[in-house]
């Protein structure tokens, strides 16, 4: 406060709490990252970045240099002197049920308890069900009665891939604050206005709710784009059946300002660490309130569906079945620009092609490490995609990595033994690649 300069702690140096801790030491804030995983902390101290994310290595370099950005596993010595103290840890959904797993908020509420020295505001970057940050405030109160702090809401809205950018130009802050208490809730925001100050420049509005709503913002946001993408996904199938071409359906809905033009892109199905996770939880949290969103349950059964049909689908371009065939995969991960395999609808499809009797050559510029564990033993890594096209009968577009686009089609055809493409992503052009003598298949266009 006052002439100081602002100080903060994240809890979990993941994907979120490393790319907002960087972002907010960039903007002149002191950042303690606090991290449990012993492999990942002593990465980070030794100035390796553990995941794979554009501009991140650099980003952390100069702040750790500056002395913005530490990094460490005490908790205490964090949250000292710490205004606002950032929970980022991970809420995977719990076996069973799909319900997020709060195991690691809650004990990371524990553990900051035990840690706070003055008034903190606790503030929860996780994706949390509605009555989670109640919940938390509950823990603190309980482990530490005399503790001076407030809680918050403050989910996060940044995409892997582009993450740094999502953060320091985001369309907008949302912050949820215990609005039954007007005078502390006015304290906490006198804290997190601070915080946020240097969005100022990029003209990010802050909006200010209550506690349940901006929990539930989050699940409704990223609830709303699955949908979105689920119901291209269903436009692709029909113009396939129809001979219209999605592409132009999507640029002729989006020019609408009232549906917009992103998040209209057809594929194999959306993955990742969050659409599959949170779709599921809103899901549960809406049976568990005694409501219903039907819409989203859907969604949950299209993506699986959808996912599941693409190895069918390959199959049915090598004339009906995979067996004894080669199949070569550009594309691992669940999105291009990162390495996180989380959720990839590549691992469904390389399990069904594996035992349909495929034998299948694979190439990701950043995912295979991460790739391996999760997919079929016999998958053979190639060292580049023309190696992938080597007498492979098949060729199959995951992930849209800007890369492959640049592929000559001449090339592909050279090196296949059967030129036939399976482009589940469209990143490339039907007639370049049938003039080359491919066997051309993409996603909703002729
Ligand atoms: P992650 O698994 O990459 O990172 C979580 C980190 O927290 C791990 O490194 C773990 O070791 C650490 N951790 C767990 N408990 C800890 C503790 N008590 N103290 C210190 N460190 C601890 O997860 P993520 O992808 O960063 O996601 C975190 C949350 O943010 C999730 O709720 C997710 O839904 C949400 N979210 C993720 C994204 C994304 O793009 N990945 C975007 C927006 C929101
Ligand atoms: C998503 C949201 O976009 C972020 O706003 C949110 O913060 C984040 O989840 C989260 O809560 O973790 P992310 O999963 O990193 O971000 O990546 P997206 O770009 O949203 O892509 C998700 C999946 O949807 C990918 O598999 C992608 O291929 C697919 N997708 C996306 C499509 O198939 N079509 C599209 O038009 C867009």
């Amino acid at each position: 406060g006052g002439g100081q300069k602002v100080r903060i702690a994240m809890i979990g140096g993941g994907y979120v709490g490393l790319v907002s801790g960087a972002c907010f030491a960039e903007f002149g804030i002191n950042v303690s990252i606090v991290e449990t995983n012993p492999e990942r902390l002593s990465a980070l101290r030794d100035g390796r970045i553990p995941i794979y994310e554009p501009g991140l290595d650099a980003l952390v370099a100069s702040n750790s240099q500056a002395g913005r950005l530490t990094f460490g596993d005490d908790i205490a010595q964090a949250v000292t002197g710490a205004e606002a103290v950032f929970i980022a840890v991970g809420t995977p959904p719990r076996n069973g049920d799909g319900a997020a797993d709060l195991q690691y908020v809650h004990a990371a509420a524990r553990q900051i308890a035990e840690a706070l020295t003055g008034y903190a505001v606790i503030v929860t970057k996780s994706t949390v069900p509605v009555g989670t940050s109640r919940r938390i405030a509950e823990i603190i109160r309980q482990t530490r009665p005399d503790a001076d702090f407030d809680v918050a809401s403050n989910p996060e809205f940044l995409r892997e891939g582009s993450a740094i950018g999502d953060f320091m130009r985001p369309d907008r802050v949302i912050i949820g604050l215990d609005q039954r208490l007007p005078e502390r809730a006015s304290r906490a925001e006198g804290v997190l206005r601070q915080v946020y100050r240097p969005l100022s420049v990029v003209e990010a509005p802050l909006l200010f709710t209550g506690l349940e709503t901006a929990e539930l913002t989050k699940y409704a946001s990223n609830s709303f784009l699955a949908m979105k993408i689920s119901f291209i996904n269903e436009m692709a199938d029909l113009c396939e059946k129809l001979g219209a071409n999605v592409h132009d359906l999507a640029r002729g809905m989006g020019m609408d300002k009232r549906i917009g033009r992103d998040f209209l892109q057809p594929g194999p199905g959306y993955g990742g660490s969050c659409f599959p996770k949170d779709t599921l939880a809103l899901s549960r949290i809406a049976q568990e309130a005694h409501s219903a969103c039907r819409l989203v349950e859907t969604t949950v059964q299209v993506n699986e569906a959808r996912k599941a049909g693409m190895a069918g689908r390959i199959a049915a371009a090598c004339g009906g079945s995979v067996a004894g065939k080669t199949v070569g995969v550009l594309g691992l991960t669940f999105k291009p620009e990162t390495d996180d395999m989380r959720e990839s609808a590549s691992i469904p499809i390389l399990h069904r092609l594996a035992e349909a009797g495929a034998t299948i050559r694979a190439y990701d510029p950043v995912g295979m490490a991460a790739a391996k564990p999760l997919l079929p033993q016999d998958v053979v890594y190639c060292t580049d995609a023309l190696e992938v096209a080597e007498g492979a009968d098949v060729l199959v577009v995951l992930t849209e990595w800007n890369m492959f686009r640049a592929l000559s089609p001449a090339e592909l055809a050279k090196r296949m033994r059967n030129g036939v493409i399976v482009d589940l992503r469209n990143i490339f052009d039907p007639t370049a690649m049938r003039a080359a003598g491919l066997t051309y298949e993409s996603v909703g266009r002729p």
